[in-house]
This record gives C-alpha cells, sequence and structure tokens, in this order.
C-alpha cells in the first residue's frame, strides 16, 4: 500500500510538506510518495492511498489533522469527514477525459519504471517503428492543435519542418507560461516531465532534429528542479542519448532559463533570447518553421502541445480526433482561477460551455456573488459578459463572440469588478510588457492608459471615446505581433459590454 501526496508548487504552498512530514512522523510506513497534482486545487493538500486498483482521496488536509487520519489511510475504505473517495471516479463524473495529463498526480516524476508502468514511451516506441511522413500525418490526422496561444495545427507546422532543406533542425519546446491564469505547462512540468521529454523526442524523430531547447520562465524553480531531474532519467534510461530506445536516432535536449519577460513568450522573441540576444520580437517571414533557431528550421511548440503527442501516438489520432467540437479537436486543459469556489486545471474535451465549466466545476464564485464578466485566453483576450457564457469552448465559437481559447486560462470576475480598471490594467501590462520594436504598440499603450483616466475623470468623454477607439484600432492594424495587435481587445470589449464602468461620475451623480 502506498500513500501519495503532489510535491506539486501550489499543493505546497498551502502545506503539502508539512503534511507529508506530518504522515511520516506518524507512521513512516506511510511516508507519502510525491507525485504532481490532480489539478483539484480546493481539495489541496490532497493524500491519497492505494486500495485495490483504485486510489482514495482525503482533502483538504492540513497537518493538524494528519492524527486523525492515520487510522483512515491504513483502512481507506471507512468514513472520514475528509475521504472523498475515488480521485479516478471524481474526475469522470466531473466530465474530465484526461488525455494529456492522464498521469499527472498519478505517476511519481522521478521513477522511471513507475513511468513506464503508466504507459511511458509507448508513443516514442510507436514512433519508432513510422516513417516521419507517417509520425507526422499521424499527428495531423488527430487535429491537435497548439496550445500555447494561436491554435496553429501543429501536424502542419511538423511538415513544414520536416519538408524545409536547411541542416541541424530544432524542436524548441516554449515553457514560458506568462499568461494571466494559466498554469497547465508548470503542472505537467512538475507532475509528469518525461510526458514532455517523450514528446519532444517524437517531434525530433519525426522531422529529423537531433536537438531540442526548452525554454523554461525563470519564475518555475519546481518546474526546473523536475525537469533537470528527468533529463538525467531519460538519459539514463535511453530516452534521450545517441540511440533513442535503441533505434538508432541521436536526441537530446538543453534546459535553457528565461529571464521574466513576458514577450519571450512570444516564439521569435524566444528564439532572440534562446540566441543570447534582447528578447525581441522578429519580423515574418520568415516562419521559425523555415528560419528559426540560428536560422535553422525550427518547430516551436508548447509544452501542453508537446505532451499530448506521446498519448496521441500511443492510443492513435483516431482516439484524440474523436474527441471534440467543431475543428477543435481533442481535450482542453482548461485553467480556471480568479473568484471561483474549486479553482483548478480540469482537462475536458473541446465544446463544454463556459458557463459548464464555471459553475460545475468551479462551482461559482468564491464570493458566492454573480459572475459578471470572464477573461479567457490570457491577459489579451477579451471580456466576456455574463449573458455570452453559453458559448462552447472551442476555437472558432469563442473568436465569434471576440473571445479566445489561448492557452487556456480562464479568469472569473463577480459583480464588484471594474471594467474600466481592468481595462486600463490591459494597457498597463501591454506596456510593461512591450518589447518596444514598434512604436504602436510602445507608445499607444502607454496613451491609451492616459485616455482610460481621462475618459473615468469625466474629461470629454465622448471625444476622449472615440480617441481610444481610434488607438485600439491602430494598435491593431499596425503592432508587429500580437501582444500590441491584441492587447485592445480587452479595452474595446470592457468599453462595448460594460460602458458604465467608464463613466463612473455619472454613474455616482
Ligand atoms: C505576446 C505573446 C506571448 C506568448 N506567450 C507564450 C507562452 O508563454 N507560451 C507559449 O507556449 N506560447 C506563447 N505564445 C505563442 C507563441 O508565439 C507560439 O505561437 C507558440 O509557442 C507555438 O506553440 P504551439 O503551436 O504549440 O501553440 C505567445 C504569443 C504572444 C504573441
Ligand atoms: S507589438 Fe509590442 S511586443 Fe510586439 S513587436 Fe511591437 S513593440 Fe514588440
Amino acid at each position: 500500500m502506498s500513500v501519495y501526496l503532489p510535491r506539486d508548487s501550489a499543493a505546497v504552498s498551502i502545506g503539502a510538506d508539512e503534511v507529508a512530514a506530518a504522515i511520516t512522523a506518524a507512521d513512516p510506513a506511510l511516508s507519502p510518495l510525491r507525485t504532481g497534482a490532480r489539478g483539484l486545487y480546493a481539495l489541496e493538500p490532497l493524500v491519497e492511498v492505494d486500495h485495490g486498483d483504485r486510489r482514495i482521496g482525503f482533502g483538504p488536509v492540513t497537518a493538524a489533522a494528519v492524527p486523525g487520519l492515520v487510522e483512515a489511510l491504513r483502512h481507506p475504505d471507512t468514513g472520514h469527514p475528509l475521504r472523498i473517495g475515488d480521485v479516478d471516479t471524481l474526475l469522470a463524473d466531473q466530465g474530465q477525459n484526461r488525455f494529456t495529463c492522464r498521469r499527472l498526480g498519478r505517476v511519481v516524476p522521478d521513477d522511471w519504471d513507475d513511468f513506464v508502468a503508466h504507459g511511458g514511451t509507448r508513443g516514442l516506441r510507436r514512433a519508432l517503428d513510422m516513417e516521419r511522413q507517417s509520425i507526422v500525418d499521424a499527428v495531423t490526422a488527430s487535429g491537435l492543435r497548439g496550445r500555447g496561444g494561436a491554435g496553429f495545427p501543429t501536424g502542419r507546422k511538423w511538415q513544414t519542418v520536416l519538408d524545409a532543406d536547411g541542416p541541424g533542425k530544432v524542436i524548441v519546446c516554449n515553457a514560458d507560461e506568462g499568461d494571466s491564469g494559466t498554469f497547465a505547462d508548470r503542472m505537467l512540468m512538475e507532475g509528469d516531465p518525461l510526458a514532455l521529454i517523450e514528446g519532444m523526442a517524437i517531434a525530433g524523430i519525426a522531422v529529423g532534429a537531433v536537438h531540442g531547447y526548452i525554454y523554461l520562465r525563470c519564475e518555475y524553480p519546481a518546474a526546473r528542479a523536475s525537469l533537470l531531474t528527468a533529463l538525467d532519467i531519460a538519459r539514463h534510461n535511453g530516452l534521450l542519448g545517441a540511440d533513442v530506445l535503441g533505434a538508432g536516432h541521436t536526441f537530446d535536449i538543453e534546459l535553457r532559463m528565461g529571464a521574466g519577460v513576458y514577450i519571450c513568450g512570444e516564439e521569435t522573441s524566444l528564439l532572440e533570447s534562446l540566441e543570447g540576444h534582447r528578447g525581441e520580437v522578429r519580423f515574418k517571414p520568415p516562419l521559425p518553421a523555415i528560419r528559426g533557431f540560428m536560422g535553422r528550421p525550427t518547430v516551436v511548440n508548447n509544452v501542453v502541445t508537446l505532451a499530448t503527442v506521446p498519448a496521441i501516438l500511443a492510443d492513435g489520432a483516431e482516439a484524440y480526433a474523436t474527441l471534440g467540437h467543431g475543428k477543435s479537436r481533442g481535450t482542453l486543459t482548461v485553467q480556471l482561477c480568479g473568484n471561483v469556489r474549486r479553482p483548478g486545471l480540469y482537462e475536458v474535451p473541446f465544446g463544454v460551455s463556459l458557463a459548464d465549466v464555471i459553475d460545475e466545476l468551479g462551482g461559482g464564485t468564491a464570493s458566492g456573488r454573480a459572475v459578471r464578466a470572464v477573461q479567457a485566453g490570457g491577459p489579451l483576450g477579451a471580456y466576456l459578459p455574463a449573458s455570452a457564457l453559453d458559448v462552447p469552448l472551442d476555437y472558432e465559437a469563442l473568436a465569434e463572440r471576440g473571445g479566445m481559447i489561448g492557452h487556456g486560462g480562464i479568469v472569473v470576475f463577480d459583480d464588484t469588478v471594474d471594467m474600466a480598471e481592468q481595462a486600463r490594467f490591459a494597457m498597463e501590462f501591454c506596456a510593461i510588457e512591450s518589447c518596444g520594436k514598434c512604436t504602436p504598440c510602445r507608445i499607444g499603450s502607454v496613451r491609451a492608459q492616459e485616455v482610460i483616466d481621462r475618459i473615468v475623470d469625466g474629461e470629454a468623454r465622448e471625444s476622449n471615446t472615440a480617441l481610444l477607439r481610434e488607438l485600439c484600432e491602430t494598435m491593431i492594424q499596425g503592432s508587429l505581433c500580437a501582444h500590441g495587435g491584441m492587447a485592445p481587445h480587452p479595452v474595446l470589449s470592457a468599453l462595448n459590454h460594460f460602458p458604465d464602468d467608464f463613466n463612473r461620475q455619472a454613474v455616482g451623480s
């Protein structure tokens, strides 16, 4: 019988280490194995214990509650106030379909045998038996789209790199995860880092690259430690190196750290940074797939995208493609946070409505007040009003309402939110994080804050509102990258859906 407890940063931040120490002190035989988290953050620290082929969960557990829990851990079928039952059944009852996150929270990340016992290397072994083109075809047929933000078809990107002539092709994993309200990359890197490494190896074999980089944000020290250990384990067991799983391919990965800059998540800026330059956005074309890192054909993919690939190869493209909605195939790792009762990571097939995610999975607002606005897709995503939340989670459906899926982050606000303040924040964020290369973004975002201040102060409200809209249009049309090109969306959506918030004096008078 084994006891499990996450070492995930979020679980640790609310006492998982203390709970682990308390359990070990109470009974060394129950000393927990440390895993990633399931994503059920309202239940963390979540202690699980084997019971037959099930894992019975108890949470949220405090160190003080441990003495009263020990007997229940020894006999998990007995009742206990913190007992939540079989955790996998709970996830399934929520409508979750754990495809990408199938091992997350179950597997011990530093244990190669446990990784293999949970299906690790199955996808890579399949890929090693296939022609390069067949691997790319499988990824294309799965319908997988990039989870970094733009939702670009992954198979098409790989095909471009496979077809490119240049030597020294490279796989780059974008682990900069800068969007507000997102943490799926972090959870995967902390909880199942070998899935990412396996996905990168498959990408390398598919397009003919022998070298990969993970570009990791410096704010993730636990992910860094987890990845470094996993890279060693992968090399030791032949998942990386000169002869990948004995099949004659070479592939290895280097971990590089970012320096805390949001724009370095944008792929060309990331490549500049990776080459040792200042993180400034490049002109496109050429696309990174044609001329990327050091001018070589480069696959740049997000952590979730790459970590999904092994499962697609293992289960077959069809297994993934049958899930989902419209042109959004497979599952989305929704990261739900903000003013919500049950924040967390929920992997659901595309097509679930945003309202269901917030109400059924999230349990509504933490404050108990009405939802007023939701920002999906990170800091550049539009604010959706409560009346628009019946939208299915799918790239096209959300875009029709002015929103976006982005990296799958959903931030909930209740009816006390000041949307003029949020609009101003969008432009402040844009200004702070601008790489400075183009004028509409660098200067426009600063001017926009000033104009919002004037509107809110009641100064020539009508003409300043028209000016703000014009400025937003200039940024949309004239910015070099999506940072300046999309920052106006939260502002315009706030103006369109919540005009009264910009009219505080009139409302107050
Ligand atoms: C301002 C900005 C920030 C971005 N930040 C990230 C990020 O933190 N992580 C990420 O994977 N993609 C980010 N992207 C998207 C990347 O440019 C790129 O599209 C992505 O890494 C490609 O991988 P995918 O096809 O797997 O999504 C950002 C894009 C922009 C415009
Ligand atoms: S839009 Fe902003 S972040 Fe993007 S290239 Fe221009 S200045 Fe840089």
